[in-house]
């Protein structure tokens, strides 16, 4: 969770564990057999779990980061904006699934998990979308109008509201999602905090 700058790069380590869990969601959709009443409450089972960290991951970021954000107005409102599109999108991907559960033919439920797998590959693409506007248009808003202590603090506060359950599954995503040397490095910094 470095960055050039003094600043602690706030979004690297979770944008890419958020990135390789989709990725990972997307395969399962698109192997998984509607007819298979298993494959598909994995798949439901895997995508509550997804579609959870993505909601909590926005939600972190409206509390702690887009009050700092709001120093460039514009970055702030697009990624609002974002979020709210991506809640309406979570909330449809759900209701595709739920669909399947209560179809009982096979070849309706086939093209019920085909259409949710085309639309989850459409929300990843705009979320990819998202996650780069971030890093690379809001994270300079944050060095160019923020101290690197402003940032730091605002990122201990996130940790500090997480419950422990949430912060070992992000540290376990982070970690998998990670370099060597990210990875070795977050683990460093974990060690000598005394939480690892
Ligand atoms: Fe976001």
């Amino acid at each position: 969770m470095t960055s050039s700058s003094a600043h602690p790069d706030i979004y690297a380590g979770i944008h890419k564990a958020l990135r390789r869990r989709l990725f990972s969601l997307c395969t399962q959709a698109g192997t998984t057999d509607g007819a298979d009443a298993f494959a598909v409450e994995a798949l439901a089972h895997a995508a509550e779990g997804v579609f959870a960290s993505l909601r909590a991951h926005g939600e972190h970021e409206e509390r702690f980061f887009h009050p700092l954000l709001a120093r460039d107005g514009q970055v702030r409102a697009s990624l609002d904006d974002a979020h709210v599109q991506h809640e309406a999108a979570l909330s449809g991907l759900e209701q595709r699934l739920a669909q399947v559960s209560a179809e009982s033919d096979a070849e309706r439920r086939r093209e019920w998990v085909q259409g949710f797998y085309l639309e989850l590959c459409a929300f990843t693409g705009d979320f990819l979308l998202h996650l780069d506007e971030e890093e690379r248009r809001a994270f300079p808003v944050l060095v160019a109008h923020c101290t690197a202590d402003e940032v730091s603090e605002a990122h201990r506060a996130l940790l500090a509201a997480m419950s422990p359950e949430e912060r070992t599954r992000d540290l376990l995503s982070i970690l998998e999602a990670s370099s060597p040397d990210e990875a070795a490095f977050l683990l460093d910094v974990l060690a000598r905090s005394g939480s690892a």
